[in-house]
């Protein structure tokens, strides 16, 4: 994603920001860059990473207009819950290391909106936390450990907190390889080093609050890991050395049997195994390349979207995730068959660029352009967007 060649002057504050594009380029001013990068970048050349997005312009909106279209219900309902939007928050890791408020903030502003977030096996607040403050529809990720103990517990934890869903990323059995982070040296917690310090000196907001508040911690995983708990690692090398790359489908049917409770498969796409999914008895499946950061090369989400949906839509409910940065996107996905879409970068870039207000703007402007994509489109409900609204090029 490169700077938004639609921006008037440069982006220095909150304020100065009008789409996902703009708190890009504002996370990029406030971060020091090894950070910045790990959230902004994907595997290998990236290929993946930029047809995510660039795959929703190769169809095109058609409207129906005289509707009388002045109210607009945009809730839906996804996996079981109500939802106000028909979008939903990614799991995204670390989000402490990007603002000090992380995930507090995304759960906040999650809750506000009345839609599904997720936490990541890796986040930087437990699952006790998380469950108890905040009541809205929430998933936890689950990252396939080698340790089954440490499987057992998220499991057990997730249970105790009340946690609507699980959500099993199958896409992450090694680290892709994501070169950006090898050149900045990015590890957890973050380390200094001689090469990288001039950029943490440069953005004295964030090392002061990321030195001198609560301390950094993979609280769900401390327990079992001594990652995250001091030694700083790099995440290829702890996805390499603590995940289970024998990960199968016996694991995961016996994953979700241990859960009992609603389970989605994150990173499923193959009409094959999204038949597998509604096989085994997902409630839903998110068609996600994991934000082009593993396997470049791979297909976007919404280029698989519409096979996968022929397939199994009747059967598992369709996400699609990866590649959302306009309301216009969520449209398309939908009126191809997705139940829902689904995004990280989206709300990570306005996490780290202004905490909680900065999520709470990024996600009312997504709302905004969902709404407002949905009156001129002519469409007064979800139910009546279909392919019929859409053409390819
Ligand atoms: C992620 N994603 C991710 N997925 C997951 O299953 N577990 C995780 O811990 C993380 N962590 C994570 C960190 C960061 C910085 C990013 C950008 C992404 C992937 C995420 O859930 C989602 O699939 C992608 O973000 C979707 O692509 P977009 O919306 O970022 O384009």
């Amino acid at each position: 994603m490169t700077a938004n060649p639609r921006s008037i002057g440069s982006i220095r504050h909150l304020s100065d920001c009008y789409n996902i594009a703009d708190f890009r380029e504002l996370a990029k001013r406030r971060l020091p860059y090894p950070v910045f990068h790990y959230i902004d970048g994907a595997a290998d050349d990236e290929v993946t990473y930029a047809r995510n997005t660039a795959a929703f312009e190769s169809v095109d909106l058609v409207p129906d207009v005289l509707a009388g279209a002045e109210d607009v219900d945009t809730s839906t309902t996804i996996m079981g819950r109500k939802s106000a939007l028909p979008l939903m928050m990614s799991p995204t890791a670390l989000q402490r290391i990007f603002h000090w408020q992380g995930e507090r903030a995304t759960a906040a502003v999650a809750e506000k909106f009345g839609i599904w977030f997720g936490i990541s096996s890796l986040s930087t607040v437990s699952i006790e936390e998380v469950g108890e403050r905040w009541s809205g529809p929430k998933m936890l990720q689950f990252y396939y450990h080698r340790d089954k103990a440490l499987n057992t517990a998220l499991v057990e934890r997730a249970k105790a907190a009340s946690f609507d869903a699980i959500a099993l990323t199958v896409d992450t059995i090694v680290s892709g390889n994501r070169e950006r982070c090898k050149r900045s040296g990015f590890t957890t917690p973050p380390r200094i080093t001689p090469r990288n310090l001039l950029s943490y000196a440069a953005h004295p907001a964030w090392a002061l609050n990321f030195l001198f508040r609560e301390k950094f911690d993979l609280p769900n995983l401390s327990t079992h890991v001594a990652a995250g708990t001091g030694k700083a690692v790099s995440i290829q090398d702890y996805f390499n050395s603590m995940l289970d790359p024998g990960l199968n489908w016996k694991a995961a049917e016996r994953l979700r049997n241990d859960w009992g409770g609603t389970f989605c498969l994150k990173g499923i796409m193959s009409v094959a195994d999204a038949r597998r999914a509604a096989d085994m008895g997902a409630d839903a499946i998110m068609v996600s390349n994991h934000g082009g950061r593993q396997l470049d090369g791979s297909r976007a989400p919404f280029d698989q979207l519409d096979e996968i949906v022929q397939a199994v839509g009747d059967r598992v409910e369709v996400i699609c995730d990866g590649g959302i940065r306009r309301g216009t996107h969520v449209l398309k996905a939908l009126a191809t068959g997705a139940k829902a879409a689904s995004g990280g970068r989206m709300y990570l870039y306005a996490l780290a660029a202004a905490g909680e207000a900065g999520v709470e703007r990024a996600m009312g402007i997504m709302q905004d352009e969902i709404r407002r994509a949905m009156q001129l489109m002519g469409r007064k409900s979800i139910s009546e967007l279909s392919r019929n609204d859409l053409r390819t090029r």
